[in-house]
């Protein structure tokens, strides 16, 4: 066949060949990452695991995939003012992100849950089992468990994002009546907190504030409830007041960084269209769920250090993380609004963040490599021998080109240095995949998803 028949050749569907046509995909992949993530899983799952967890099929059999349906129905309800370029990324990405309670705070560095939860289906994660992300930012990989019926641990050194991944594993299951009512209330819970944490003023983003309880002053709630021994056992009254609690102030603190970034809203305003898109998403989600709520996955969300982690040997079924890239991004300044808002020592906590230690660039790199190469020795320690470890991680040939002294083309590359580093703790490579990281062209070209087997 070969350059003999052009028309003979374009017949043929590239879908069929790698797919049963009683497995239809989803229409807008448009990466080679995501064909690869789609050829594996169908390789993996049967027809009852693809149609319960697979992330890019539309169907089996005629049947709709679960992913599908959390998917589509009522688009997410953005407020009216936003941009046009928001609603189409909206539109753009309606398999990829927004769905479930993903999109309830806007994190930097935050995966595409799609991806994850191809990924956990490809490293052959069942569910029942357990996965650990040790750096688990926004909890994407614990909202994505959940939902896949497959127990996390999800572990995070900044209390913020415990606070954040927390409240978004809850908000899938959380009684909505309290938040439904505190939204017809919107005025007199948005004076609430302002009273209790404070009014945003724009531009006012990097001041520090004194609040003098810590943390624990505006989150008292959510510290009570996540400490609690066994948080299944609370009555249920006052889980659902914990939660409510919780809801409402992540939406609070969502709207307060939106209004100190930008005076295109009144934050009252601001708040409101924010708590209505966040009732929207957890109802949207409910409704999916109704009656398949005990499969969900339970997530334990700790605060604590990937360095030096507090479980057993042997003891997990899977890892899936991001780790800071190298010293890219300074999550912290990213945080500080928020951290400051919380009454967060940042210059405490920037002593135990992965990327964030060191005077100078070198002086960083060298604390970063120290850093992962602990992160790395408490991964293979923890997972369970022949299970996977994934890691994603974006290149910054930029800034290691300075710190190595040589060109950009020249630099190994981050993925490059992790793999040799984790082979010094028990891990192989079997799979890497790449995927281009489109807007920031200039720090980061390409991020690297590598499966890493424990030997
Ligand atoms: C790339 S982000 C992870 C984003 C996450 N994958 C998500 O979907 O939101 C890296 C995270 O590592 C956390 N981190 C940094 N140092 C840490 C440490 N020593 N222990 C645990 N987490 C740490 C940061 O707070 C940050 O949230």
């Amino acid at each position: 066949m070969k350059g003999s028949n052009v028309a003979e050749a374009l017949a043929q569907e590239m879908s069929a060949k790698l797919f049963p046509v009683d497995r239809q995909l989803l229409p807008n992949l448009s990466d080679v990452y995501e064909l690869e993530l789609a050829f594996y899983e169908n390789l993996i799952l049967d027809d009852a695991g693809l149609l319960r967890n697979g992330a890019y099929f539309t169907s089996v059999d005629g049947k709709p995939t679960r992913h599908f349906l959390m998917c589509t129905g009522n688009p997410v309800k953005l407020p009216d003012h936003s941009s046009s370029r928001l609603k189409s990324f909206f539109v753009k990405n309606i398999f990829r992100t927004g769905y479930g309670t993903h999109g309830l705070f806007p994190y930097r560095g935050k995966f595409h849950p799609q991806m994850i939860k191809g990924i956990i289906n490809v490293m052959g994660l069942k569910p029942g089992e357990t996965v650990l992300d040790p750096m688990m930012g926004s909890g994407t990989v614990a909202v994505e468990a959940a939902l896949m019926g497959i127990n996390s641990i999800g572990i995070d050194a900044s209390p913020f994002c415990r606070f954040m991944a927390q409240t978004k594993v809850d908000a899938l299951t959380m009684s909505l009546t309290r938040a439904k009512r505190a939204l017809g209330n919107y005025e007199e819970v948005f004076e609430y907190f302002k009273g209790r944490i404070g009014k945003p003023i724009a531009g006012s983003k990097v001041r520090s504030r004194n609040v003098p309880d810590g943390y624990m002053a505006v989150m008292e709630s959510a510290a009570e409830y996540v400490t609690a021994k066994d948080r299944g056992q609370l009555p249920k009254k006052d889980r659902d007041t914990s939660n409510t609690y919780n809801f409402l102030l992540l939406a609070y603190l969502d709207s307060a960084g939106y209004s100190e970034r930008s005076k295109r809203q009144a934050p009252l305003a601001q708040f409101k269209a924010i708590l209505e898109r966040y009732v929207f998403v957890a109802e949207k989600i409910q409704a999916v769920l109704k009656g398949v709520e005990s499969e969900l996955g339970k997530a334990q969300i700790l605060e604590g250090d990937a360095r030096g982690l507090t479980m057993d040997a042997d003891s997990v079924d899977g890892i899936v993380f991001s780790p800071p890239y190298s010293f890219a991004v300074d999550y912290l300044a990213n945080d500080s609004f928020h951290l400051n808002f919380l009454g967060v020592d940042a210059d405490e906590l920037r002593t135990r963040m992965v990327g964030l230690r060191g005077r100078n660039l070198s002086d960083k790199f060298e604390l970063y490599k120290e850093d992962m190469d602990k992160v790395l020795s408490e991964c293979g320690r923890v997972l369970r021998k022949g299970r996977i470890c994934t890691i994603v991680v974006g290149t910054n040939s930029n800034q290691l080109s300075k710190v190595l002294g040589v060109s950009p083309e020249d630099v190994p590359g981050l993925q490059r240095i992790l793999v040799d580093m984790a082979n010094g703790h028990r891990f192989k490579l079997v799979k890497e995949m790449s995927r281009p990281i489109t807007g920031m062209s200039n720090t980061m070209r390409l991020e690297y998803i590598l499966m890493l087997e424990r030997q």
